[in-house]
């Protein structure tokens, strides 16, 4: 089977404001003018999505909360995400699940959430630098994994992204090998949940991506594309990691 088409997703976390619709409007000018060779996508803060929305590049939510409307003051659903045109959203990302306890069951039921609004989950894994110190990298990536998919997740409502906790903002990057190792068994896991279908589901690495490095990482077996925290702020290094996948 066939390589799934790359996606390339810039988390921007917890940073933009308005002057950053520019860099957005930048970069979609940078793509139109030399067509991507990947899906783009940006996960702009909840403040920015409706003002991004409809520039032409894909946007997604950072988080949501699992129930579709309610007394959750500061939350968002994924009803109200998918209103404003987005067609993704990140869970389980390692900096929601170390600053608000969010565990697998959370993050799954947070998953099915979104994928029951007809949009895709973005399910984040990773172990910390103590985990893969203690060598129990593919032991937590996979109780992580499997605790993290919904029962009602299919192969086209579903990507893994793999971040390693240590690597992310640091500029560390785990070895290629380190990188085929996980991605190889993520790839394992997903064929023993997906059956063939588990070939198409994306498999993102994440954790100090730049231009510099993601030629390297893109050519790792079962890498299909990259999840970018910092890189992803300025249109110009996020075309330049984007440009590799062309
Ligand atoms: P950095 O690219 O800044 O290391 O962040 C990675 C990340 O956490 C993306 O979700």
């Amino acid at each position: 089977m066939a390589d799934p088409k790359a996606l390339v997703a810039g988390n921007w976390k917890m940073n933009g404001l308005m002057a950053s619709v520019a860099e957005i409007e930048k970069l979609n000018a940078l793509v139109t003018e030399d067509a991507a060779g990947c899906d783009i996508l940006i996960c702009p803060p909840a403040t920015l999505i409706a003002i991004l929305a409809g520039k032409g590049i894909d946007i997604g939510g950072q988080d949501c909360h699992w129930d579709a409307s309610g007394a959750h003051t500061g939350d968002i659903s994924a009803v109200m995400l998918k209103d404003l045109g987005c067609r993704y959203v990140i869970v389980g990302h390692s900096e929601r699940r170390a600053d608000h306890g969010e565990t697998n069951d959370i993050v799954r039921v947070k998953a099915g959430a979104v994928q029951q609004q007809g949009l895709t989950a973005i399910i984040c894994v990773g172990e910390t630098d103590g985990e893969r110190e203690k060598g129990e990298t593919l032991d937590v990536v996979t109780s992580q994994l499997t605790g993290s998919i919904p029962e009602a997740a299919t192969a086209d409502n579903t990507v893994i992204a793999y971040e390693p906790v240590w690597a992310i903002g640091t500029g560390k990057v785990p070895t290629t090998d380190d990188v085929a190792e996980v991605h190889g068994t993520i790839r394992a896991l997903l064929r023993d949940r997906f059956g063939d279908g588990g070939e198409r589901v994306r498999i993102l690495y994440g954790g100090s991506v730049k231009a510099s490095n993601a030629g390297e990482l893109m050519s790792v077996p079962n890498v299909n594309g990259a999840l970018v925290g910092g890189a992803s702020l300025k249109a110009d290094d996020f075309y330049g990691i984007i440009k590799t996948y062309q």
